[in-house]
């Protein structure tokens, strides 16, 4: 019984402390698919979620702003973009968890 109400505490301590952590399956795919140019190529700098309000992300996204800057539709499926503007919206300069996911 000890063990089993221990095991539930872990389990609940697991889940809360770890997804904010890995903030879900869009930062995966914005480390991947935007900082992996962001921070590698001498062409720009960092980009990062508190960069922008969640409104400007998703006007960014639905206006398909960055191709004025770089095409970049070629890199990246629709389900992609959801994931990455649900992240971005999630830690926006006006979210409730503002982030900074290239610190350098
Ligand atoms: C192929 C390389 C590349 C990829 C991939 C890429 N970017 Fe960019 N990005 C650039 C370049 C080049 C610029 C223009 C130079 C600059 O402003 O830094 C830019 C500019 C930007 C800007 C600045 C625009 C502004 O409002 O001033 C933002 C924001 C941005 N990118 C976000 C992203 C996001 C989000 C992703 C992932 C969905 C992404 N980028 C993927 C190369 C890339």
């Amino acid at each position: 019984m000890l063990r089993y109400a221990l095991f539930t505490i872990w389990i609940t301590i697991f889940i809360l402390g770890v997804s904010p952590v890995y903030g879900g399956p869009g930062k995966e795919m914005f480390a991947q698919k935007c900082l992996n140019c962001h921070i590698n190529s001498e062409e720009t700098e960092v980009v990062n979620p508190v960069d922008k309000a969640s409104m400007q992300w998703r006007r960014f996204f639905k206006r398909h702003k960055h191709n004025r800057f770089k095409d970049i539709s070629e890199l990246l499926t629709p389900e992609d973009k959801q994931q990455i503007l649900e992240y971005l919206v999630d830690h926006a300069s006006d979210s409730d968890q503002p982030e900074i996911a290239g610190v350098r």
